[in-house]
């Protein structure tokens, strides 16, 4: 049974060692639990089966990223591509793809997704780099560049405009960005707890979002059979769809739609927002 809560929460951060160990909640399990706690980031070599495992039934934005792609006449720069969430779709609705992400872990899932589908010649059409996307220097230049749900917010705001411009580099003249804004759903200075029951682990996320919005803390407490516990953290920048909309612009793009993205359940609003941004002919 899974479930859900939102509670108050100190809005100082405290630190552990070198890692950042979110507030309120995650703060007082790391406290709770010591030594026999082992902590890392969420996307890294213990972290990042963890996230494949709670991400990977979630069909968030998956339908309208594939209507703007629809007709999209050259390769796909898919940046943050983790274990394939929207690279798979990508790839099964016959796009050329390639796929950036920093996480060993997760790519090497992507891989052998992509290995066990059935003969869509979808393996011919990927190229996987384990690169930063943050420091891209491609050769090829791409129709279309994706960037998912929360991803925007792993690059630290003064690093973003020089972000936004490489990827303007690395876009055919009339080339498309897409990229996913989110809306934190907690509210300021609370935190969320959703607890996932899978078939031989227990996962409690965490999520707080900061007093002035400016940061979401992530964490997961990871719970699995025979194995001791362990938190995963991350921490995302927030930024609103008209502040990356006017760095776009001031990065050379043209915004061509700025639209909602739907629940794909209750197909109502989910509270994010899509934005695409053209690079001028
Ligand atoms: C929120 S996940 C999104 C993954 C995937 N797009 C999805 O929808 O499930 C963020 C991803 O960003 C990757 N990442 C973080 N920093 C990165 C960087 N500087 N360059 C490339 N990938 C990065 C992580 O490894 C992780 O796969």
């Amino acid at each position: 049974m899974n479930g859900r809560t939102a509670i108050s929460t100190p809005s100082v951060a405290p630190r552990t060692g070198a890692r950042h160990i979110p507030p309120g909640t995650a703060t007082r399990i790391a406290a709770a639990l010591g030594d026999d706690l082992r902590i890392a980031d969420l996307y890294d070599d213990l972290g990042g089966p963890v996230y494949h495992l709670v991400t990977s039934h979630d069909r968030s934005e998956i339908t309208e990223v594939l209507t703007a792609l629809r007709g999209t006449g050259g390769p796909v720069l898919e940046l943050a591509c983790g274990s394939g969430r929207l690279t798979l779709p990508l790839l099964l609705a016959g796009h050329q793809v390639t796929g950036v992400d920093t996480s060993d872990s997760l790519l090497g899932e992507l891989t052998a997704q992509v290995g066990r589908l059935p003969a869509h010649r979808a393996a011919d059409r990927l190229t996987v780099l384990r690169e930063d996307m943050t420091a891209l220097d491609l050769d090829t230049r791409f129709a279309a560049a994706l960037l998912g749900i929360t991803t925007i917010g792993l690059v630290p705001p003064g690093e973003r405009p020089g972000f936004l411009r490489n990827v303007h580099r690395h876009l055919l003249p009339g080339g498309r960005f897409l990229v996913t804004v989110e809306t934190p759903r907690v509210r300021p200075g609370e935190e969320e707890i959703h607890t996932f029951v899978a078939d031989d682990a227990v996962i409690t996320l965490i999520s707080y979002v900061e007093p002035g919005l400016a940061a979401r803390h992530v964490a997961a407490l990871s719970v699995a059979r025979g194995a001791g516990p362990l938190l995963l953290t991350s921490f995302v920048h927030l930024v609103t769809p008209d502040r990356l909309s006017a760095e776009l612009v001031a990065a050379g793009f043209e915004i061509e739609s700025v639209s909602p993205v739907r629940d794909p359940l209750a197909g109502t609003a989910d509270g994010n927002t899509l934005v695409i941004a053209r690079r001028p002919s």
